[in-house]
């Protein structure tokens, strides 16, 4: 992997949105193999993000759910950590700070004073939404999953397009709650289908059936997952944005089929859950088997090879010529969770 450095904070200081990737992993491969040397690897992360909630390293982001689901939430479910407990509480308080209440929407970025960054969310937030609904069940406080609830109905109302595809981000006036616009900041254009959101927009959205039991939500997700299969490629992999359409020579998002293809198996465990669309759970796990033996034969980098992520061409950020055309922590770990989910029915979800 190209190490990121970011300018006044020295290599290996918890931050930015990704960190997290790692000790998921961990906890995936303590559940899959049962060794306890991962167990105990995977728990001595929770110290760096109870540091990191200390010293108030970039707190102030939507992405507080994938950060502390997968280290601290994993810790207290797997191993009954309390240090995990309370450190993926205190990160669900600080993510009900940035509930917009009057527009209902949780703000992606920056200060809640920000002009630029006031009123706008995101797609990937309905992948933090599990930590509120955690944090519901664990304390009984039905405030953190009635903000989720919220906030996700707002999603799903103004940045699914008609046709299925997402808005990558979403801004509402705070103030009296108007939704105003859709808005790129990694794809290719406001208008286009960045591959990466409409991944997170199927699995998201399952998720938050999975908490809330509500069928508009699996309609947004299989939406999406239709949308998103009628655009892919004869090798099921992604251009990094789905408007860009099927020429082979495109970039690929490879961690787009990752993320997809663990949704679509979260989809399909939905549709089964409810009995009905049994048809459409067939064939939502087929295509999610397929992607991940696309990317096993096409995009796996061998063993062995340095450096080493298991999945090499993905995109991060094209518009800013970031993590082009490399792989990366997210891509492994939800490319490993697809695979333990279908090794191991039983895996509990850190979502
Ligand atoms: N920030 C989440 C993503 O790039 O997908």
């Amino acid at each position: 992997y190209a190490l990121r450095r970011r300018p006044g904070r020295p290599d290996g200081t918890n931050s930015d949105w990704t960190t997290s990737f790692w000790p998921g992993q961990l906890w995936l491969a303590a559940q899959v193999t049962g060794d306890a040397a991962y167990r105990a690897e995977a728990l001595a992360h929770v110290a760096s993000y109870t540091e990191r909630l200390d010293r108030e390293v970039d707190l102030e982001t939507h992405d507080l759910g994938f950060l502390f689901s997968l280290s601290c939430v994993n810790a207290a479910r797997l191993a009954g950590s309390a240090e995990g407990r309370l450190a993926a509480l205190r990160a669900a308080d600080h993510l009900m700070v940035r509930f917009l209440p009057v527009a209902g929407i949780i703000q992606a970025w920056g200060r809640l004073d920000d002009p630029e960054l006031r009123g706008r969310t995101i797609v990937d937030s309905l992948m933090n939404t599990p930590l509120l609904y955690w944090a519901t069940e664990t304390t009984g406080d039905p405030r953190y999953a009635e903000a989720a609830t919220v906030h996700a109905g707002h999603v799903r109302d103004q940045i699914v397009r008609e046709d299925g595809t997402t808005f990558h981000t979403f801004y509402w006036d705070a103030e009296t709650g108007v939704p105003l616009r859709g808005a790129t900041a990694q794809g290719s254009g406001d208008d286009t289908c960045w591959a990466r959101g409409q991944a997170w927009a199927i699995y998201g959205f399952a998720l938050v059936h999975r908490h809330t039991d509500d069928a508009t939500m699996l309609d947004a997700s299989r939406r999406c997952a239709d949308r998103f299969l009628e655009m892919l490629p004869e090798d099921m992999v992604p251009a990094w944005d789905l408007a860009l359409g099927t020429d082979p020579t495109l970039l690929r998002d490879t961690s787009a089929a990752a993320i997809t293809a663990s949704g679509l198996l979260e989809l399909a465990d939905a549709l089964e859950r409810t009995g009905d669309r049994l048809d459409a759970a067939a064939r939502y796990r087929a295509a999610a088997v397929a992607m991940l033996e696309s990317l096993a034969a096409h995009y796996a980098l061998v063993p062995g090879s340095q450096p080493a992520p298991l999945l090499r061409e993905a995109v991060y950020d094209l518009p800013r010529g970031v993590g082009v055309d490399e792989g990366n922590l997210w891509g492994d770990y939800y490319y490993l969770e697809a695979l333990a989910r279908l090794h191991a029915p039983d895996l509990v979800s850190a979502w």
